[in-house]
């Protein structure tokens, strides 16, 4: 029987214009408003990069100043925050743990539902520097370490740093983790953006829609890709182990995790500049082995997936590059999301500015035409097993 077409996973569907990114996914090409990634990965900073998201142009050094101030000012974590870590970090996972402080944040703020675009902005940029603390408070907490408060004289990115592991970054480990922050960034319409702009479009707040994403990126088809990359390496564990570990999982029907990509059918453009990065982190690293596993990954899958379009994603060096910079496994994701929050914000600011909500159709394909049965026609049944 055929009846409307469905186009599942919505591949190929336009769901909305933008002026934040294109991919071109044969050309293995990203573009921000206008810039390439390799453009703003060689000379921007995280900072302009938010900026240039938030306002589609780059800053002049006034704006750039009051938004690097704006975001310090941010920084601290609130009190609500500060009374749910505790509670969170000897039980939750770290992105289920961001995903409530978060809408703990939204909770206590009286502006929540002001849709002007100067409030928007302030809050995407209060979401943008409330993210890494919240990422950070949760993993002191949890090794039972002292919550560091943020220092005001670093820069975005190694003030995270600093406050995860309470040891000042290196300039490179800095300047990659900044890069790693601007890859990251925003990427068009994928799963998590999607999500934030669903919530949204029903006029919901940008705390909400936020926290929706944080939900959808935490899948490991999405953003838990990196962790599970990470656990892919450590279980090879050595060169010798990639063929035959690589050979069972695909004969047992398990993705490679970090490769392969919705748009890409070339290797992405931020596995090609986080690999370049992990290169220079490597030469003072004395924890380059999971970076040196992954090119032997790398080259084995290029050899025996040749001629299909399964490629490594940016998910795929993130991993070992997170680990030279002495960032734990489970919170690769959580990561990417402190980066992420300014592309979907830049998004939401789309969305608030031209607004209708997005309700798509189904296609039924259940029984028809079924008349009420009652209780007693229905049969004892067997005793349901409590869950
Ligand atoms: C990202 C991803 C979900 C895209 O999936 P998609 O566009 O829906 O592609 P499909 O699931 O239709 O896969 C197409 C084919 O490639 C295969 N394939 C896709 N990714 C693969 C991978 N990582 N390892 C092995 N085979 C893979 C599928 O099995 C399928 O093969 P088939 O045609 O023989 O059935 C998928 O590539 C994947 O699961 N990758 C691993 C997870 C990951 O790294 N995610 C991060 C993305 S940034």
């Amino acid at each position: 029987m055929t009846g409307p077409e469905i186009q599942r996973g919505l591949e190929g569907v336009n769901v909305a214009a933008t002026k934040l990114c294109s991919i071109d996914g044969r050309a293995g090409e990203l573009i921000y408003a206008g810039y390439d990634i390799y453009d703003l990965a060689a000379n921007a900073t995280f900072e302009e990069t938010a900026f240039l998201l938030w306002n589609l142009r780059l800053p002049n050094a006034r704006e750039l100043a009051d938004l690097k101030a704006l975001l310090i000012a941010e920084r601290p974590l609130s009190d609500l925050n500060g009374a749910l870590i505790p509670e969170l970090a000897g039980h939750a996972r770290p992105m289920r743990s961001l995903e409530i402080c978060i809408t703990a944040l939204g909770a206590l703020d009286p502006y929540s539902n002001d849709f002007s675009p100067a409030q928007l902005r302030w809050t995407a940029a209060r979401l943008t520097a409330r993210m890494p603390t919240v990422v950070s408070a949760f993993h002191r907490q949890r090794q039972g370490l002292d919550i560091l408060p943020p220092r005001d004289d670093l820069g975005h990115a190694a003030n995270f740093l600093w406050m995860l592991r309470g040891e000042e970054p290196g300039e490179l480990e800095a300047h990659v983790f900044d890069v790693a922050m601007t890859l990251h960034a925003e990427h068009e319409m994928n799963a998590s953006t999607f999500s934030a702009l669903v919530t949204a479009s029903t006029m919901s707040d940008m705390y909400s829609a936020i926290a929706s994403a944080i939900g959808t990126l935490k899948g490991p088809l999405h953003g838990g890709a990196n962790d599970r990359v990470f656990q892919m390496l450590d279980e090879i564990g050595e060169p010798a182990n990639v063929e035959p570990h690589i050979e069972a999982m695909l004969a047992r029907g398990e993705r490679v995790m970090g490769i392969g990509h919705r748009v890409y059918k070339t290797t992405d453009p931020r596995a090609i500049i986080l690999e370049q990065l992990g290169e220079r982190l490597a030469e003072i690293s004395p924890d380059r082995h999971y970076f040196d596993l992954s090119r032997q990954v790398r080259d084995y899958l290029a050899e025996r997936l040749a001629g299909r379009p399964l490629y490594p994603n940016v998910d795929f060096f993130s991993a070992s590059v997170y680990r030279m910079l002495g960032i734990p496994n489970d919170l690769y994701t959580p990561i990417f999301a402190v980066a992420r929050i300014a592309g979907w914000s830049a998004h939401l600011l789309e969305q608030y500015a031209d607004n209708r909500l997005i309700r798509p159709n189904a296609v039924y394909a259940g029984e028809k035409s079924r008349a009420y049965e009652p209780i007693e026609a229905r049969g004892q049944g067997e005793a349901s097993t409590p869950r």
